[in-house]
């Protein structure tokens, strides 16, 4: 297909599941990130989606389903533990890995056994599935190596003119990536973190393994690759107090700073959930700003802390 394409934006669930059967790409919200869809069956509609991005074909897809009976589709066996974390937490924002059809494209599991799949809360998300009856691929709607985005408007800013439509819909409500855990081994592996925590995993299954961030690397070929990155260089602090302000300075703190108002940007936020919220949106605006350096308090590693330090140490490991 060739780009560059008339980007349109549309406002209706059902249009915007039109245009995916008809092998479109449809950026469109769900309660984690705006994710870029294609319709799975397609092979040339996916070879678009990393087109757009410009994402590595090293790097596999999620596939979304409107609903746990869909994954029947998708994968030969659903293993126990599989379906134990999706009795519990879909819709919402986690994802599994689990063995693969062949019939899926070895273009959207990038060449792997297994496929990874996730049912999104957000009830224009679920809309646009029901509607579709096609399971979508949609990996974030953002250029690969850039961070998410968690508005309409900031996946234009990446991608319009790359992808058919995106639907206009609300920001994201959690504002970072589902938790990924793969599913396809004896003991289950959080691969990714994200909102839903550790601490709620291990209830539903006790034996998961929750190793470092970069040890899952290997297993999550996603996470090898630059991630979440703006123009500005990202610097994760432990002590707010200690920041130098300036007009080119832009800080994200949970603490308040006695010369907030000497920063270029700030934001101080209430809680750990606001903080994820709001992050990837921070950047985007920093860039805007023209922000030379972007300050970010490093918060506890409990609750959905751990994903939202994973983020931030990449993206700061990556410049
Ligand atoms: O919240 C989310 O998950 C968002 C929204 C749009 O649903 N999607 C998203 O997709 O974050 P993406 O492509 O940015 O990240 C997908 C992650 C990558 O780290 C990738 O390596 C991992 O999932 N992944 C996909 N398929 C996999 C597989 N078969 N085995 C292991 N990891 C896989
Ligand atoms: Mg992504």
């Amino acid at each position: 297909m060739s780009f560059p394409k008339r980007t349109v934006i549309l406002d209706d669930a059902a249009h915007a599941a039109e245009f995916l059967r008809s092998g479109k790409l449809v950026a469109f919200p769900t309660e984690t990130v705006y994710g870029l869809g294609g319709a799975i069956w397609y092979p040339e509609t996916i070879a678009d989606i990393f087109r757009a991005k410009g994402r590595p074909a090293d790097n596999p897809l999620i596939v979304h389903v409107a609903d746990a009976e869909d994954l029947n589709e998708l994968t030969p066996s659903v293993p126990t533990i599989a379906r134990d974390l999706v009795q519990a937490f879909w819709p919402g924002p986690l994802t599994i890995v689990v063995p693969k059809r062949e019939a899926i494209s070895s273009l959207i599991s990038a060449g792997l056994d297994s496929v990874a799949v996730r049912s999104p809360k957000s009830d224009l998300a679920r809309a646009i599935l029901k509607e579709c009856r096609i399971p979508i691929a949609a990996p974030s709607a953002n250029r690969s190596g850039r961070p998410s985005a968690t508005t309409w408007q900031a996946v234009l800013e990446d991608l319009d003119g790359w992808i058919d439509a995106v639907m206009k819909g609300p920001p994201c409500d959690i504002g970072i990536e589902s938790t990924v855990v793969d599913c396809t081994s004896k003991y289950p592996r959080l691969l990714r973190a994200g909102s839903v925590t550790p601490e709620q995993l291990v209830v539903v299954c006790p034996e998961i393994e929750i190793s470092g961030p970069l040890s899952a690397a290997a297993n999550s070929p996603g996470l090898r690759h630059r991630h979440y990155q703006p123009v500005a260089k990202v610097i994760p602090i432990q002590e707010v107090q200690s920041v130098y302000p300036g007009p080119n300075r832009a800080l994200l703190t949970l603490e308040s700073h006695p010369a907030a108002e000497s920063f270029g940007l700030y934001r101080r936020c209430e809680t750990s959930e606001e903080y994820a919220a709001v992050l990837f949106e921070f950047f985007r605006q920093a860039d805007r700003q023209g922000m030379a350096e972007i300050f970010c308090q490093l918060i506890p590693a409990g609750g959905i802390g751990r994903a939202i330090r994973d983020r931030l140490h990449r993206a700061a490991d990556s410049q």
